[in-house]
């Protein structure tokens, strides 16, 4: 056996089509969810939640066939702690193979006091309650503590330690407002790890509202969850959740930080933020880790002469081993004739003489004092108006 194989599985809980979807911009029909959700299995994720039934017609419809559809991969359902919402899940679970019921209640002060208005002893029996009916529909039962990370410790455990032993096999301890700092985190996740041993997975969902989704989900596993929630492209209710493809890609480049395994085919990663992107009204800011269009980009002089002389110089992850076709240079004001050179090789010209070169090169520079950068169409089209001077000059 590998030392990989012997690395502790990380579960990865993909989110995408409910929590990512119900955030403005976002939402999806059945026939994109099903889309998705294809990307979704080809990408390796553990389970996917695929909506939230009581919410629509539309989201039941979802869970309904994503889950008849995918009927190999674990597929959840989100219910509050109610008799309606766990029915509803289980109804659109009724012909899963794989159904997982994931049922929710806020356990803070802050959200019992202001919005559930009970006691942290409703609060419980509502859990308890919620959780034994699920296990009567389905054996793979999850439960959220909504607010986790500013709910009083004691309780938290308290409550952890009643649903596991209401039959949840799952303990979500959701960063649901963003609140948390990772060694916060940690401690947290790591009391009630250790309170639940083998008993239950403990799971970790991550809003993004400090910038802190994946370091806090990476501290988390580092104290013993071993299921992280998280989306493509980091969408989700406000900042967002944790964005599937960094945190993934940290315990990959990072291994020997986080030597966890996930079953992630890392090569799909960019074709699923793509697909995604393709169906919501927005894609990831340029600058955005793995999946940016300028992730991969080099423009400074100084970074294309090191890249072109070894790639290792300024790239720490392959850009094909996230399925990026190719690691494409900027090109704009600050590049250098040497990443030129190289690009104009790339787009099928290397015959071209030292003088055509020059010319192609002061086109170029004239021009990108006032762009952004220039596309590979606009390069060729130097190439070509350097090529055409040079036919002038022989006729
Ligand atoms: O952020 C949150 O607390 C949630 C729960 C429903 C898991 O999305
Ligand atoms: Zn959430």
């Amino acid at each position: 056996m590998t030392e990989a194989l012997k690395q502790p599985r990380v579960y990865i809980f993909d989110t995408t089509l409910r929590d990512g979807e119900q955030s403005p911009g976002c939402s999806m029909t059945v026939p994109e969810k099903l889309r998705m959700a294809a990307k979704l299995v080809e990408l390796g994720v553990d389970i996917m939640e695929a909506g939230f039934p009581i919410a629509s017609d539309g989201d039941f419809e979802a869970v309904r066939r994503v889950s008849q559809e995918f009927h190999w991969v674990q597929v959840a359902a989100l219910a509050r702690a109610t008799k309606n919402d766990v029915e509803r899940a289980a109804a659109a679970l009724e012909k899963a193979k794989r159904p997982r019921i994931h049922t929710f209640i806020a356990t803070s002060d802050i959200h019992l006091q202001y919005k559930l208005k009970k006691s942290r002893e409703q609060v419980l029996e509502d859990a308890v309650r919620a959780v034994e009916l699920a296990r009567k529909y389905v054996d793979d039962v999850e439960f959220s503590a909504e607010d986790a990370t500013r709910t009083d410790i004691d309780y938290l455990e308290e409550i952890s330690r009643a649903v596991v032993a209401a039959g949840a096999r799952t303990v979500n301890l959701p960063d649901t407002v963003g609140f948390s700092v990772p060694e916060d985190y940690a401690d947290r996740i790591g009391r009630i790890a250790r309170a639940l041993g083998d008993s239950a997975i403990v799971s970790v969902h991550c809003h993004d509202d400090l910038g802190l989704a994946v370091a806090n989900s990476l501290a988390a596993v580092k104290a013993g969850a071993r299921q992280i929630e998280c989306t493509i492209n980091g969408i989700g209710e406000r900042a967002g959740n944790c964005s599937l493809e960094e945190v993934v890609m940290v315990m990959k480049t990072r291994n020997d930080f986080y030597p966890y395994e996930t079953k992630i085919v890392s090569e799909h990663l960019f074709p699923a933020s793509e697909m995604l992107s393709s169906i919501i009204t927005f894609g990831p800011q340029p600058n955005k880790a793995i999946v940016g269009k300028n992730a991969f980009a080099h423009e400074a002089g100084i970074h294309q002469d090191g890249y072109l002389k070894n790639k290792s110089t300024y790239e720490i992850i392959d850009p094909k081993s996230v399925g990026v076709p190719e690691g494409k240079l900027v090109l704009g004001k600050h590049s250098g004739r040497h990443a030129l050179k190289k690009r104009v090789e790339e787009l099928g010209y290397p015959e071209l003489t030292q003088e055509q070169l020059d010319a192609v090169y002061k086109c170029f520079t004239s021009a990108a004092d006032n762009k952004k950068g220039f596309m590979n169409e606009e390069i060729i089209e130097f190439i070509e108006a350097a090529l055409e001077g040079a036919a002038e000059k022989v006729s």
